[in-house]
């Protein structure tokens, strides 16, 4: 079955590594995710939006995501299966998520008043923590720039170090999402913020260690969250380029970064922007180079596979969480 993210993440903080949390809205994305992580050995955090349950409809993710463990049995390797709620933003989806089987959710108020995000974080972990299985639960302080939860911020709002302890103490969550200049999206930084290199392509500033590291001061021992961890590999973006797409003023986060990061109390990293560039890219490339192609399973099966292989790359090479499941 599903399990909480608790164990996980006490190993994960032991072991210097970070567990994956993809996003799935579909059959072909499920498949690649479970796929790669049974291949690669590691555990692995289903993650669904809100935006996620409009478009599929929630009964339906829910009901694939509990497939998953069956089927990674059927793969040859049984690997820990999270289903976690990305971006909750009211305590009622929390509830609706929990009751209907999600072994994890995220409550973001990272967008309220400091005492109202307390409020509203303390109210959805107590509820999650009295089930009879426990439910962990994510929450957030300080604010990505860039588009969240149709909410958009013009700048970063880094994590106060100062307020960490306080929020974690008194709300009871599990792990803690913080913002060190990470955003959602392919466009995490504008061109005038990075520098380019030899090859024209943006280089750019690095994350935030020292706000990091100020809070596992305050921390010791509790897993931190990184949204907004995709690295908008450059060979996707040309490939969409390269067959008619556009992809303007692409720029992620370099994957040694995310390296040191997962060696930290880093204990989740999330991914959903370079699987979408993945998928896109193949099949731009199909419909490109065999226009006479009308089955769905010709060009999806391309792009699962394609997507399979990115996240096989992130556990083995970026993470870290291969091997270790
Ligand atoms: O946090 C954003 C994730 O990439 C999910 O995106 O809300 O478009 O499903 P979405
Ligand atoms: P990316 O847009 O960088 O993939 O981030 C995904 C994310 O944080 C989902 O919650
Ligand atoms: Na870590
Ligand atoms: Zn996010």
């Amino acid at each position: 079955g599903l399990v909480n993210t608790k164990e996980l993440f006490t190993k994960a903080m032991a072991g210097k590594y970070a567990i994956p949390a993809y996003n799935f809205n579909n059959l072909e994305q499920l498949q690649a995710i479970v796929q790669a992580c049974v291949e690669t050995k590691s555990p692995v955090i289903l993650q669904v939006s809100s935006g996620a349950r409009k478009y599929a409809n929630a009964t339906l993710l829910r009901n694939m995501a509990r497939g998953a463990t069956e089927y990674a049995k059927e793969l040859g390797h049984e690997i820990p299966i999270v289903l976690h709620l990305d971006h909750g933003d009211s305590f009622e989806i929390c509830k609706e998520c929990i009751e209907a089987g999600f072994s994890s959710v995220m409550i973001d108020g990272s967008h309220l008043p400091y005492e109202e995000n307390v409020a509203i974080t303390k109210k959805v972990a107590d509820f999650a923590h009295s089930q009879k299985h426990y439910v962990s639960v994510e929450g957030e302080l300080g604010i990505l720039a860039g588009i969240e939860d149709d909410v958009v911020a013009e700048h970063h709002t880094y994590t106060e170090p100062d307020e960490v302890e306080d929020f974690v103490k008194r709300t009871g969550v599990d792990s803690l999402a913080i913002s060190i200049g990470t955003s959602h999206g392919p466009n995490k930084f504008k061109p005038e913020q990075c520098t380019r290199n030899a090859d024209g392509i943006l280089v750019p500033p690095p994350l935030r260690f020292d706000i990091l590291e100020e809070i596992e001061k305050r921390l010791p021992n509790f897993p931190i969250v990184l949204h907004g961890s995709s690295s908008v590999p450059k060979e996707y973006v040309q490939m969409i380029e390269k067959f008619g797409g556009k992809v303007p003023d692409a720029v992620g986060i370099p994957e040694e970064q995310l390296r040191k990061a997962a060696s930290s109390a880093v204990c989740k990293i999330n991914i959903d922007s370079d699987g979408r560039l993945a998928m896109t890219a193949t099949i731009r490339k199909i419909f490109a180079e065999t226009p006479e192609e009308i089955d769905p399973r010709k060009y999806l099966g391309p792009a699962r596979d394609e997507l399979k292989k990115l996240y096989m790359h992130k556990n083995e090479s970026v993470l870290g969480s291969a091997g270790k499941a």
